[in-house]
């Protein structure tokens, strides 16, 4: 039985892309952006369970695509599962994680709405929280200069760069370190302020490295991200 899981959070609307359908379902080169998703996890090397969060009236058409997505690759005994998510990316992931199975140590909470990110990274993810035992985040260095601006739009001062990192998922973690978390979280009244679970889990005390991202890991948030994504994919097989 496979010791990692995968949870692919695709509950969300998709409010900034705009579309009417929730963004999991948003075609791309004729494909759901859930379907590009679930590519970046089949095509790993690892072995891994996966488990979808889908949006609640629409389990049965992400089961659809993931049964879709499973039968382009030989992975037979992949444990494959799709749950309702809620009302918050937090509540998605909580609901994820009741899915979890037995033989599971190491889990990943990824973005269905970074469709487009290499297998190879998320072998990546796996090996590092492996070697090291900590939780692992993604990150690019920021390449732009940021500054921190007032409501009248006066600049505070400039952040020094070189300290900052754009992360991006998979976020990998012990099984046991992410779960403690987020009964920490829940018990100290910090899920709302906390919005990824790599800050959930450093809140808690646990650490967390950041390794290299990906640029093809980005996430696609809104009309201009699936723009690019689509320039992407043409530029790879026109
Ligand atoms: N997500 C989720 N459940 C929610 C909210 C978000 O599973 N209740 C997932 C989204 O499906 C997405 C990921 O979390 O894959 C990152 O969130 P985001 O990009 O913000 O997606 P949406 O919340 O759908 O978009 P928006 O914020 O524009 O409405
Ligand atoms: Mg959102």
């Amino acid at each position: 039985s496979p010791t990692v899981a995968v949870i692919v959070v695709a509950a969300g609307s998709g409010s900034r892309l705009g579309h009417a359908e929730p963004k999991a379902f948003v075609l791309l080169h004729m494909r759901p952006l859930l379907d590009h998703a679930l590519d970046s996890i089949f095509g790993m090397n690892e072995t891994v369970q996966i488990i979808v969060v889908a949006p609640g009236d629409r389990v049965a058409d992400a089961r659809a695509i993931a049964a879709h997505a499973a039968a382009r690759y030989a992975a037979p005994e992949l444990a494959l599962s799709v749950v309702a998510g809620g009302r918050t990316r937090q509540g998605s992931v909580d609901h994820g994680l009741s899915a979890l199975l037995p033989s599971i140590d190491v889990v990943l909470v990824h973005d269905a709405a970074r469709a487009l990110t290499p297998a190879a990274l998320c072998d990546k993810v796996v090996a590092a929280v492996r070697a090291t035992g900590h939780g692992i985040i993604p990150g690019l260095p920021v390449v732009d200069t940021i500054k921190r601006v007032a409501d009248s739009g006066a600049i505070l001062g400039t952040v020094d760069r070189s300290e900052l990192s754009a992360v991006q998922t998979p976020q990998g973690f012990p099984r046991a370190m992410l779960v403690a978390a987020r009964t920490w979280a829940a018990a100290n009244g910090r899920f709302e302020a906390l919005t990824d679970d790599a800050a959930l889990v450093a809140d808690a005390g646990h650490p967390v490295t950041v390794i290299a991202g990906h640029p093809l890991a980005f996430k696609i948030t809104t009309p201009e991200d699936l723009e690019r994504a689509d320039l992407l994919l043409h530029a790879a097989a026109p």
